[in-house]
């Protein structure tokens, strides 16, 4: 399978570029972004791109792919609608519809979050955005399309967030993460959502929105 990644340098595109890069059944990575991940490896190869609203000078590099894992997002922490949106739904729509348009047998995967709003009208303002985005991409041609909502994620294998809020949570509740994996409800990792992406675009899933304990079930097909 030939994946193209977004996001690569963020916590959750860590983890998901990690499974791909360790698992046997992903051929390649192309890794897009506005820096390098800094990784070497046989499997991995990075496009540094400076717009994420216009891929037009890239477009000749982003066909032959199977699977789309799109890891790219921000917090909406202190940000007004506009500029979250502007990355949330502009961003991911700039990225999808050029795929969508040049790879039709394409499994596209997206990261949202738990508590996504697909009614689009709900009070809380990252997750109508989320929503509108979830359903814009729903809609879009691909062979297949699924939202990924996680929970809380741990991040394994020495991964860092990128936000600065996520990392303070995290270093504030150190020894104690692990321990949230009882509650596998709300609560995932890094790995388990790479191999759950990795396992999707394999094996089609029962239905196109992935709660955070669906992920966790999905995972264990890939984990083996
Ligand atoms: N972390 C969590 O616990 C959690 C829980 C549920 C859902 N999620 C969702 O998962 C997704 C990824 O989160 P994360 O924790 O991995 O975030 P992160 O560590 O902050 O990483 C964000 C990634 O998005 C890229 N990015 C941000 N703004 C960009 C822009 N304007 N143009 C191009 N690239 C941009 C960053 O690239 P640069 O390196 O260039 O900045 C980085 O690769 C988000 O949608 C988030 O809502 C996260």
């Amino acid at each position: 399978m030939n994946v193209v990644l977004f996001g690569a340098t963020g916590m959750v595109g860590q983890g998901v570029l990690r499974e791909c890069l360790l698992n046997p059944e992903v051929r390649s990575v192309l890794a897009i972004g506005r820096s390098e991940t800094g990784q070497q490896h046989a499997k991995l190869r990075e496009l540094v791109h400076p717009d994420f609203l216009d891929f037009s000078a890239i477009e000749n590099e982003l066909s032959g792919f199977d699977a789309c894992f799109f890891c790219l997002g921000i917090s909406s922490a202190g940000m007004t609608e506009a500029d979250y949106r502007r990355i949330t739904y502009d961003v991911t729509m700039a990225a999808a519809r050029v795929l969508a348009r040049l790879n039709p047998g394409m499994t596209f995967e997206y990261v949202s979050g738990m508590g996504t709003d697909s009614s689009e009208r709900g009070r809380t303002m990252w997750a109508r955005v989320k929503g509108e985005t979830e359903n814009a991409l729903l809609r879009l041609p691909f062979n297949a399309a699924y939202m990924f909502r996680p929970g809380v994620i741990v991040p394994l294998h020495g991964i860092k967030s990128k936000t600065k809020l996520y990392r303070f949570f995290y270093a504030a509740a150190g020894p104690l993460l692990p321990l949230l994996l009882a509650f596998p409800k709300y609560v995932t990792t890094t790995e388990r959502i790479g191999r759950a992406m990795i396992q999707v675009a394999r094996r089609p899933a029962a239905k196109p929105v992935l709660e955070n304990s669906d992920i966790n079930k999905l995972q264990l097909a890939e984990a083996g």
